[in-house]
């Protein structure tokens, strides 16, 4: 058997130098971090960097999920030290006030809070549920389609991309449309922190922003709930289930997970479908190949590379030692392209069954809003392959410097139509 590892490995560069520049977001790499990945699987399954335990196996990235016990959603201590330390006192005060603002968000909680939290919007989001808001995401799909017909090449994320998930998840909380905008700037610059620390500043400002938004859209709301799940959420509030603060949390978590991941979803799928276009072929000929395209792309290139942990007692993971509070990232990404769990991995193939893939995480932290991404993904893969078979793609793609949030800036398409 070829010694593929040593075939990825770019000459001279440790391990450490590709790690660092990765997550600094070197355009390059966000742009391949696979070989990198290949590399920690191999070489360092556990890698503590920057403060952060990396974990980039399949079977310790589910083991991380999973052990609710050993491990916790709080991003955990020693990540906030080494950022402190890099950082100046101005500085250090926004970042302490974002991980404040951070800390009652569904991701970041543990039991029995996290079921608490959880339970008052879970009605909304389940398979029956989201199934009865098909046609409305149907809709809202063939009018952002028809509006790209005739104007030749279009920014594929400008005109469809943000615009569905965003919509879709506007409808669900009674957002007006036209603070769409607002939101996709305050989202933008939270996702942007959350790759580097060098968005600090902006995000910081956001966050103030949001806060006072979500307020008093919800105060609107215990007057007259907009819909179901603002119903679910202000009623939760009234009979004490939740704090006032819990309750802004739970809404501008589903804002902000409703709708950037899915955004990248459909452009970074739209893409490797062309990059690919015997793919693409094989989905306008078989449209009912659909649905299992939509998970082999969240398998792919899944939007949520990396996702923060930390341990809760001693523990030990690989033969690396983590003390209680030491931070973990586990490398979702990694896993979806581990040998061990999908043959021949770095192949995009939509007739595999990636059933195993960790795009969504897995264990009580999964994805809440997975029925409702997968709904709209459906939609517009099956639009696009259904009605502009002879669709062009512009492949020569430019990806925002986020290594943690991947996606791409612009997709130029024209649909031919
Ligand atoms: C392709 C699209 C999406 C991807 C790849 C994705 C990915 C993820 C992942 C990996 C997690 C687990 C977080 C963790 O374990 O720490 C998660 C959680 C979550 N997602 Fe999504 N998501 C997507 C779409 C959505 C949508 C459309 C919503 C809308 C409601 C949503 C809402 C949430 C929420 C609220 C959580 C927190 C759940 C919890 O911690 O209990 N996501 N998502």
């Amino acid at each position: 058997v070829a010694d593929r590892s040593a075939a990825r490995k770019p000459a001279g560069v440790s391990l450490e130098d590709s790690v660092t520049a990765l997550f600094e977001g070197r355009q390059d790499l966000v742009a391949d971090p696979y070989p990198t990945y290949a590399r920690l699987r191999e070489e360092a399954p556990v890698f503590v960097h920057g403060g952060v335990a990396l974990v980039s196996r399949y079977a310790d990235v589910e083991t991380v999920f999973r052990d609710h016990v050993r491990f916790s959603s709080d991003p955990g201590g020693t990540r906030v030290a080494a950022a402190l330390e890099r950082l100046s006192p101005r500085q250090a005060e926004l970042y302490r006030e974002m991980n404040a603002f951070d800390s009652l968000f569904l991701t970041r909680i543990d039991d029995p809070q996290h079921s608490r939290m959880r339970g008052v919007v879970h009605k909304s989001f389940t398979p029956r549920v989201i199934a009865q808001m098909r046609e409305r995401v149907q809709l809202m799909t063939d009018r952002l389609l028809r509006t790209m017909e005739g104007q030749g090449e279009v920014d594929f994320i400008e005109s469809f991309a943000y615009r569905l998930p965003l919509q879709v998840i506007n409808a669900l909380l009674g957002v007006p449309d036209r603070d769409a905008e607002l939101i996709r700037g305050w989202t933008a610059a939270i996702a942007a922190y959350r790759g580097s620390l060098k968005h600090l500043e902006e995000a910081h400002s956001s966050v103030i922003a949001w806060h006072e938004y979500a307020k008093e859209l919800v105060a609107r709301n215990r007057v007259k709930p907009a819909t179901a799940t603002m119903s679910a959420i202000v009623e939760a509030e009234a009979s004490g289930t939740l704090s006032v603060e819990e309750v802004v949390a739970i809404f501008v978590i589903l804002l902000i997970g409703g709708h950037e991941t899915t955004t990248n979803l459909l452009a970074t799928g739209l893409m490797r479908l062309h990059s690919h276009p015997e793919q693409w072929r094989a989905l306008t000929d078989d449209l009912s190949l659909v649905p299992q395209t939509v998970e082999e792309l969240v398998r792919y290139d899944v939007p949520v590379q990396a996702l923060s942990r930390s341990a809760v007692t001693e523990t030990e993971l690989e033969g690396v030692s983590l003390a209680p509070g030491q931070s973990i990232v586990v490398l979702a990404g990694s896993a979806n392209r581990d040998p061990s769990q999908f043959p021949d991995p770095d192949r995009l193939d939509i007739r595999r069954d990636p059933e195993r893939h960790v795009g969504f995480g897995l264990g009580r932290h999964f994805c809440l809003g997975a029925y409702l991404a997968r709904q709209e993904a459906t939609a517009a893969f099956e639009s696009l392959a259904g009605r502009y078979p002879r669709m062009t793609v512009d492949l020569a793609v430019e990806w925002r410097d986020n290594p943690h949030l991947r996606g791409l800036s612009r997709l130029g398409v024209d649909l031919h139509a």
